[in-house]
């Protein structure tokens, strides 16, 4: 039997509309965190279930204002089970200070994808769609005042669109009801030091937004 994306190859439908259902048909599972973790802990939903090390939920303050959320686990974040450990964890520590925040304090921080793509490839529309119930419950119990966006892949996925990183910068979206701001990518910044000026800009929006709310 042919899988969804076997269907989505066999039609040619590009990446934008197949996440286009990816955030707004998924639901989130009524759950609490222990369920939550359990589930991610032994989640075979797709086959990122075989080569991960094992499954990264999150981590910070469970009530907190802003979520923060990437991409995936890297290399060090699957052998540790935490998002952000390595150098661009050390960068986002950074980008939170630089605005008053700090992990472990009104900060939640995790990823779309719960489990490490290979080698770090992108992540496939299935293994989104797959992941995002995840996502979802974490918002429903976080209830973050505000979302920051790391990148173009969670840009993307949350606001299911395919426009370009550089377009989405600069405003206020909205994730269902919650406000949403778009930066660079901390592990992008690393490689990219003239936008680092344009990420504080992106800090500062947030900070204001949150400042409004
Ligand atoms: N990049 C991400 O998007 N997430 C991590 O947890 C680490 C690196």
């Amino acid at each position: 039997m042919l899988s969804r994306d076997d269907v989505y190859k066999e039609l040619g439908i590009g990446p934008a509309w197949r996440l286009r259902d990816t955030a707004s048909e998924a639901r989130a599972p009524a759950c609490g965190w222990d369920e939550l973790s359990d589930a991610v802990a032994h989640c075979t939903r797709c086959r990122l279930s075989e080569t991960r090390t094992q499954g990264v939920l999150g981590v910070g303050d469970r009530d907190a204002d802003w979520l923060v959320i990437g991409e995936a686990p890297g290399a060090d974040e699957d052998r540790l089970g935490e998002p952000f450990v390595g150098k661009a964890g050390k960068l986002l520590d950074a980008m939170l200070a630089s605005i008053g925040l700090a992990r472990d304090n009104n900060v939640y921080i995790t990823n779309v994808l719960k489990s490490r793509p290979p080698g770090n490839r992108d992540p496939e529309p299935g293994e989104v769609a797959a992941c995002m119930p995840y996502l979802l419950a974490q918002i429903e119990l976080v209830k973050p005042k505000l979302i920051l966006a790391l990148g173009r892949f969670a840009a993307q996925s949350l606001l299911a669109t395919g426009a370009p990183l550089a377009s989405l910068r600069g405003r206020v979206h909205a994730f269902r009801t919650i406000p949403l701001v778009v930066t660079y990518h901390p592990a992008y910044l690393l490689r990219s030091l003239p936008d680092k000026a344009r990420a504080w800009e992106d800090l500062c929006l947030a900070r204001r937004t949150m400042q409004r709310l």
